[in-house]
């Protein structure tokens, strides 16, 4: 079946199978692979997309439901605040995870400007590391939470 969305703000038409995973339809059809397969069992997080700008697992959504959705991959958050913030903090290690990372900070910072610690930590409780840098992850979320207090 044939089914519209928007896609890193283009629309765009794909054909889908009924029991297609949305993942498997960013990765495969549209060739926008930074989000990951980890678990695929929903545990993980590296498979996280935005649609209307709320954090969904990829692995959890058919791509049936992205009809009519606008919905942002890593791909679409090119010279986001998010990403440089990350680089500085040094908050990379082997990448696979730093995708989900990203957008679920990015999402974050959108929602809730001012998160206090405990916000942060709950909001990325569910978004897995195996190099362990969750340290790093939040220092570079903190430094926007500063950058927007000074601004
Ligand atoms: S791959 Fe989706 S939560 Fe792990
Ligand atoms: S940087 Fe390696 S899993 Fe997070």
């Amino acid at each position: 079946m044939a089914i519209s969305f928007q896609i890193n703000g283009e629309e765009k038409n794909v054909y889908i199978r009924p029991a297609e995973l949305l993942l498997d339809m960013l990765r495969e059809q549209l060739g926008l692979t930074g989000a990951k397969p980890g678990c695929k069992n929903g545990d993980c997080d590296t498979c996280t997309v935005l649609i209307n700008g709320k954090p969904i697992k990829s692995c959890l959504k058919l791509a049936i439901e992205a009809k009519g959705q606008a919905i942002t991959t890593i791909e679409g958050l090119k010279n986001e605040p998010i990403q440089k913030a990350f680089v500085e903090k040094f908050a990379v290690q082997c990448g696979y995870c730093t995708s989900g990372f990203i957008l679920n900070c990015h999402a974050l910072l959108q929602i809730h400007p001012n998160a206090t610690d405990e916000i942060i930590e709950d909001w990325l409780g569910s978004n897995l590391c195996r190099c362990m840098g969750y340290q790093e992850i939040k220092e570079a979320v903190k430094s926007l939470i500063e950058d927007n207090s000074s601004a």
